[in-house]
């Protein structure tokens, strides 16, 4: 398998996946969230300032021209803004700016809305910023005196926005007052610099704690929902599980819950059902050949009682028995599917110790050839009677024609133990470590005949560990000797 930094389960890949995505949004929603923020924050800002600026310009213009100097010495200055009164506003060089029309509008905005006598509104307005510190500049031109001063033009219009409707000009002067033409005073500018104070969009505490509230609860949720989605998975695999190990009781699957479960749920019952079909059918089958051959058979032997020559007749009935034999094998075979006996919880040791006693009863005599090599304790879930013909089966060959059997047990790993059976014998061609185990293949020596099996002995083995869901395997060993290993999920 490719190497890959994806983790294996599909758990883990569809999580990982859910949680890349769900931490995409996140980032922009947190991004746009934040521009957002900063662009209030902005608005806010410049807000809070030209109502403070506005208000002290106020103050100014309300004091006689001669005290303004004066007056701004106990003017409380607000946030480390300078304010200075000269002839002339700050002269524009390349180190301001022109702000924003949005901030020349609230500037606006605050001198109308904060409600100053025309008398004294401001006669010029400019308005600059420095980036570097950042700096909000603002100059007011000053009325030299509240009701005595000509009316000023009204305020300039913006160089950014011409078209900007400009402040109401001031009242014209009550009658009586000195003529324009005559009177020129020089204006006086009101300077105040303010320091930009950077935006914190992500302050405010109830934000940070909702987002990261609101992040926690997402991710807990994708773990929770795939958790819960790969639940029908993890049934299915069970489910296919149990029907490898015992195809005749596996229970079916529920078909209950959404539409794509039901669905698959019928469709492996279905499946189920039609592997257990084959199986039955092909037993019934098994069985009813073997039973109808018993008849002819025992009519075939009743006339070879009848033939004259001797030698002949021996043959003949010889042969008679040993398909007899191969019939009545064939027989208990098929009976042992169709009672498909119960899985239980079986210790191992127990069982390999139990049979290698009874092989060894068997024999008549105390065997040093026979021996056991593994835990003593080991409990694996199987059918214990099929089990135990199985193996039996296969220590009566390592007897047989191994002259020895060494059984071993090893668990390999949390899923799978490993019985070996060994002996010493001549072993099998390294073509036919297959071939032995289709019914009634035999190897044909001269010993055949004498062992007098039927060649069902290893079909019968396969089949009985296959239907546990695991698998048997010969080989040669280096030594000389055969080696059968029983593979067995625990
Ligand atoms: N341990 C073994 N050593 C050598 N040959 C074996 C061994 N086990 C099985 N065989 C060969 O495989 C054949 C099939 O075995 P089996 O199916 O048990 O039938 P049977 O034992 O009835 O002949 C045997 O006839 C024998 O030739
Ligand atoms: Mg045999």
């Amino acid at each position: 398998m490719r190497p890959t930094l994806l983790p294996n389960s599909l758990a883990g890949r569809t999580t990982l996946i859910l949680l890349f995505g769900f931490a995409l949004i996140q980032a922009l929603g947190l991004g746009i969230h934040t521009v957002n923020q900063i662009k209030l924050a902005r608005i806010e800002y410049l807000r809070e300032v030209a109502t403070q600026d506005v208000i002290i310009y106020r103050h100014v213009a309300a004091t006689p021209a001669n005290q303004r100097a004066a007056s701004l010495l106990n003017e409380p200055i607000p946030r480390g803004d300078q304010i200075t009164l000269n002839s002339l506003p700050p002269s524009h060089d390349h180190t301001t700016t022109v702000l924003p029309l949005q901030a020349r509008q609230i500037l606006r905005a605050s001198i109308v809305g904060y409600g100053i006598p025309p008398a004294i509104r401001p006669r010029g307005l400019e308005l600059r910023g420095t980036t570097n510190p950042q700096q909000y500049i603002v100059s007011f031109a000053l009325p030299d005196e509240h009701g005595l001063n000509p009316p000023a033009p009204s305020l300039p219009p913006d160089e950014a926005a011409p078209d900007q409707p400009s402040l109401t000009p001031p009242a014209p002067p009550p009658t009586g007052g000195r003529p324009n033409s005559l009177f020129h005073p020089p204006q006086t500018w009101l300077t105040i610099i303010t320091p930009i104070r950077p935006p914190q969009p992500w302050r405010s505490p109830e934000f940070s704690t909702a987002f990261i509230v609101m992040s926690l609860l997402g991710a807990v949720m994708i773990f929770w929902a795939v958790q819960h989605l790969l639940v029908p998975v993890r049934t299915l695999a069970q489910a296919a599980e149990r029907l490898g190990r015992d195809v005749a009781n596996a229970p079916d699957l529920p078909e209950t819950g959404p539409t794509e479960l039901v669905t698959a749920a019928m469709a492996f019952n279905t499946m189920a059902s039609r592997i257990r079909r084959f199986v039955e059918d092909r037993t019934f089958l098994i069985t009813a050949i073997g039973h109808d051959l018993r008849t002819p058979i025992t009519r075939l032997k009743l006339r070879a009682e009848y033939m004259e020559d001797d030698e002949q007749r021996l043959k003949m009935l010889a042969d008679l028995d040993e398909m007899e034999a191969m019939v009545s094998a064939t027989l208990a075979f098929g009976r042992d599917i169709a009672a498909s006996e119960g899985i239980t919880l079986i210790d191992l040791p127990s069982l390999l110790r139990t049979i290698l006693d009874d092989v060894s009863d068997g024999l008549g005599e105390p065997s040093d050839a026979l021996k056991y090599n593994g835990p003593d304790h080991l409990a694996i879930r199987a059918r214990p009677l099929s089990l135990k013909r199985a193996i039996i089966n296969l220590v009566n060959n390592a007897v047989k024609y191994g002259d020895a059997a060494l059984v071993s047990l090893v668990q390999k790993n949390a899923h799978t133990v490993q019985i070996d059976v060994e002996d010493k014998g001549p072993g099998i061609p390294a073509s036919d470590t297959e071939t032995v185990f289709e019914p009634f293949r035999r190897l044909e020596t001269s010993r055949n005949r004498e062992t007098g099996g039927s060649g069902l002995g290893l079909s019968i083995a396969r089949n009985i560990v296959r239907a546990h869901g695991g698998d048997i395997t010969l080989l040669n060993m280096p030594g000389g000797g055969l080696r059968a290993r029983i593979t067995l999920p625990i």
